[in-house]
């Protein structure tokens, strides 16, 4: 079966000092990660030593985004290989404000995934619709698109261990998360389109997580769906009790 993943999304949230004391409480909350694979993603200034905070632990790390080149006149940007020499196991890509504030495309997602696979981190891969989009009835177009075009020429087995986040980018942020069914009959959807493109073994390993307003009072009841194997939090995992409740509803 599959393992649940809970991954706790900081974006530009959390200085070096504060990722420390969240990495101590977050230690005192959840002694173990049990059965869970339980992923944080600070901003890229806090990696390194919440690698070694958390070094003792189960717990892994993510970067937020990565460069799809490895090295080079690239300002600003980070690579892949400089994620994995920090210890990072996941990458999260194509986060809807990439796309939103970044100019992020489901090219360049695609070319980022790339690179992820070439240094051995997992993806995290965010597809989702924005209200207009959802409005309009084209949710499962823009999934379709996302999806099609973000997995061009990934093979079965790398696609796999990918991670793929459904995060509906009206309920980002905003206390509106899609309803349990709202979001696994998504999922469901998902989980079809990769049964067609990859057949049944290869689609039943990938994990599909749900992220959008996910707190430790809604978690449960959407982990507990069928296709819902985890979930990407934004606000509620800033804070290590919510973040280590919201773990433990995923047991
Ligand atoms: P919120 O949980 O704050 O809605 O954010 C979700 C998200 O974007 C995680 O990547």
């Amino acid at each position: 079966m599959r393992k649940p993943l809970i991954a706790g999304n900081w974006k530009m949230n959390n200085n070096v000092s504060d990722s420390l004391k969240f990495a101590a409480t977050l230690s005192v909350e959840l002694k173990a990660a049990g059965q869970i694979d339980v992923v944080m993603a600070p901003p890229f200034t806090a990696l390194y030593s919440m690698g070694v905070a958390l070094s003792d632990t189960e717990f892994k790390l993510a970067g937020q985004n990565l460069f799809w080149e490895d090295s080079g006149a690239f300002t600003g940007e980070v690579s892949g290989e400089f994620l994995a020499e920090i210890g990072c196991t996941y990458v999260i890509v194509g986060h809807s404000e990439r796309r939103q504030y970044f100019g992020e495309t489901n090219e360049t997602v695609n070319k980022r995934l790339m690179a992820a696979i070439r240094h051995g981190l997992i993806p995290i891969m965010c597809v989702g619709e924005n209200l207009a989009q959802r409005e309009n009835g084209d949710t499962w177009q823009i999934i379709e698109e996302q999806l099609t075009d973000g997995l061009r020429g990934i093979d079965l087995r790398t696609v796999a261990h990918f991670v793929i986040a459904y995060e509906p980018v009206w309920a980002i942020g905003t206390g509106k998360t899609a309803s349990p069914d709202e979001a696994s009959g998504v999922h469901d959807s998902i989980r079809n389109y990769l049964k067609e493109r990859y057949g049944d073994e290869t689609a039943g390993k990938i994990r599909l997580i749900y992220g959008g307003s996910v707190t430790p009072a809604n978690s449960r009841e959407l982990i507990t769906r069928e296709n819902i194997d985890g979930a990407l939090v934004g606000g509620a995992s800033l804070d290590p009790k919510k973040f280590a409740d919201i773990v433990r509803s995923a047991h």
